[in-house]
């Protein structure tokens, strides 16, 4: 019999729901954002985020439901994501889930975003199953994991300060380009040139771990002493040069580390794995080295709820599943599994 996990995600400003079968077939994948209007303030403000999550959460979720051609009865578990993320946003979709999953006598099953993030690899590549290295990417993250199983995830190297997405939103407000700011980096780029302006490529301590906040910190340096000295400075020029050193950084790690644990397959999910750049360099890295490298289609990149259903799908095989007490918690280790505290 076919299982159906509806997924709701609402950790950050995405308001989302979705219903996949057996953990890899999409139904539908409804997604309310509340970007415009947080790109007013420059950023994600959490009580906004929080309200549009709560006037949209029963439409998505209905939307949803609709589209998959799926009734509430015939769903098999309700999956919300549980951490980490906004806590207000975060209680928003875990209350509307204990609510469905209460009236319709369904398993809940707590879904970790970046455990999700990997699932949406799973759902764009029918052919793909772990064991792979992984970088996840995101607004607020950046680890590079092995995945032994959908469940079982080793962290190997993470940030030691900045997430590589929040030093492209950074840097593109220092630049001027607006919220968020990963796409609208990597536009200007388009047009610059990454050898004109010599950034630092950070390291970290630790052989797999990343740094990002020295370069953002380069970065506004270079616009502030251009600023003071009345110097043309040229955006897309310095975009492009932040947007390689990144790169740079980010697949550094992930080849570094794919020599050392033998992988042969390499994926880069998450918010910044939309990058054009970093895809290209990944891919051509891979292929010098004969690996397989892999990423989210595209709209699976950004917050989604069929990846946290699709997660769900697996959490559920393993017996994760959480009682009507869950709770949501703005961080959590991507390794551990939920337990009620
Ligand atoms: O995964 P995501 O949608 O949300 C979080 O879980 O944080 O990631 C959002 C992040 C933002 O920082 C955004 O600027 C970045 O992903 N991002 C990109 C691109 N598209 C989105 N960064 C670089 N290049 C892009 N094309
Ligand atoms: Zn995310």
């Amino acid at each position: 019999m076919a299982t159906y996990i509806l997924g709701i995600e609402s950790s950050c400003d995405e308001t989302a729901a979705s219903v996949v079968q057996d953990g890899r077939r999409v139904l539908s994948n409804v997604v309310a954002s509340s970007v415009d209007e947080q790109a007013l303030y420059g950023g994600v403000v959490p009580e906004i985020a929080s309200r549009r999550h709560a006037e949209s959460i029963s439409a998505v979720t209905h939307k949803a439901l609709a589209d998959a051609g799926v009734s509430l009865a015939e769903i098999t578990a309700v999956a919300p994501t549980f951490a980490p993320g906004l806590i207000g946003a975060l209680l928003v979709g875990i209350n509307f889930a204990k609510g469905l999953a209460y009236a319709a006598e369904k398993p809940l099953v707590p879904v970790h975003h970046l455990r999700g993030h990997v699932a949406s690899l799973l759902i764009s590549h029918a052919d793909l199953a772990p064991p792979f290295l992984c970088l996840v990417v995101s607004g607020g993250h950046s680890h590079l994991v092995q995945v032994h199983t959908p469940t079982a995830i080793e962290v190997i190297g993470h940030t030691v300060d900045d997430a590589a997405g929040e030093a492209f939103d950074k840097v593109a407000r220092t630049l001027g380009l607006g919220y968020p700011g990963g796409p609208a980096v990597s536009k200007a780029a388009q047009q610059g040139d990454a050898t004109l302006y010599n950034l630092p490529t950070p390291s970290a301590p630790g052989e797999y771990n990343m740094s990002f906040s020295g370069l953002k910190t380069a970065v506004m340096n270079l616009v502030n002493t251009a600023t003071m000295k009345g110097e043309p400075l040229d955006v897309p020029s310095l975009a492009a040069s932040f947007e390689q050193t990144v790169c740079t950084v980010l697949t550094d790690r992930l080849f570094a580390a794919a020599e050392h644990v033998k992988a042969d397959t390499v994926c880069i999910c998450g918010g910044v794995s939309a990058n054009r750049v970093l895809r290209a360099q990944t891919q051509r890295l891979a292929k010098e080295r004969g690996l397989r490298a892999a990423f989210p289609d595209l709209a699976y990149c950004g917050d989604n709820a069929a990846m946290i259903a699709a997660q769900g799908f697996y959490e559920l095989q393993v017996g994760n599943t959480a009682g009507y007490d869950l709770n949501g918690y703005p961080t959590w280790p991507m390794e551990e599994d939920y337990s009620a505290p």
